[in-house]
């Protein structure tokens, strides 16, 4: 199974490392037989599963059942876990929460935010859970940005947040994970911190693993679809096109084609 430690160890190497969001285990188990480095249980699935329209509602007997579901199934990749809305406003609040998903399997807990949850990072890492600091574009905040934005679009609010970086990783943050910034972005963040994997959604081909919506990349999303996803199931046919898919974004992204150009944001700073 792979760990925390190995993680960094791809890092460290330049072997970049895939990522897929999992709420399931029939999902699960194809993830394990295509060899993905790491789920995610996102909090995503309040849209993807329950069909909400945004994170909110999710809870965190949700993301228990789920990690629980996914991790029956797969003994492969690291598992990591949302907390999901307000499961984390205080530290005990994310001590309590962070134990059910923990227990329920999780290797690492992911929560969305910036400096201000510096002692919530260091107490969870004191207390023996990983913790993944999600910034950029955080959906659980939403309602603050006003929409599904790109963020850090100019130097000086990439400045901020790469200091935002840098204080959560002082704390202990063991991952980053950027969301939706532009490419120059994901590649400061992955290049100040050579020992904290930085994974990347929309967060151009420099940060050191990728993630996406499985939903997304096995083209089962209606209406609009971001820029930075990929279509897998588009070159796929066959009885196993679903796994071939994932097996296929797999290799697109250890081998760095995934993501191309088409699929990041070039913004340049000013
Ligand atoms: O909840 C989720 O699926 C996520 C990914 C978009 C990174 O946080």
């Amino acid at each position: 199974m792979i760990s925390l430690s190995d993680l960094r160890r791809f890092k460290k190497e330049g072997r970049k490392f895939s990522c897929l969001t999992c709420y399931d285990a029939s999902m699960s188990k194809a993830m394990e037989v295509a060899q993905i480095d790491s789920v995610l249980i996102g909090d995503s699935l309040g849209m993807t599963i329950q069909g909400h329209d945004s994170t909110l509602p999710v809870t965190v007997r949700d993301m228990v059942y789920h990690t629980a579901c996914v991790r029956r199934a797969n003994q492969h990749a690291f598992i990591m876990a949302d907390l999901p809305f307000m499961a984390y406003a205080t530290t005990n609040d994310a001590l309590k929460n962070a134990k059910k998903v923990m227990q329920a399997g999780a290797q690492m807990v992911k929560i969305e935010g910036g400096a201000w949850l510096a002692d919530t990072v260091a107490s969870l890492t004191r207390n023996g859970v990983p913790v993944c600091m999600h910034l950029g574009l955080t959906p659980q905040s939403v309602n603050v940005f006003g929409g599904y934005k790109v963020q850090a679009r100019t130097r000086q609010a990439a400045d901020t947040l790469l200091q935002e970086c840098r204080t959560l990783v002082e704390a202990g943050a063991a991952i980053l994970l950027l969301e939706c910034v532009p490419a120059q972005v994901g590649k400061e963040v992955a290049q100040a911190f050579p020992e904290t994997p930085v994974i990347g959604i929309g967060a151009g081909a420099d940060t050191d693993g990728q993630v996406l919506v499985v939903q997304d990349m096995l083209g089962l999303t209606q209406g609009h679809v971001a820029k930075f996803v990929y279509n897998f199931m588009s070159t796929q046919s066959g009885p196993y096109a679903i796994l071939d898919a994932i097996k296929t974004y797999h290799h697109a992204v250890t081998t760095n084609i995934f993501p191309a150009l088409e699929q990041t944001f070039q913004i340049e700073l000013k």
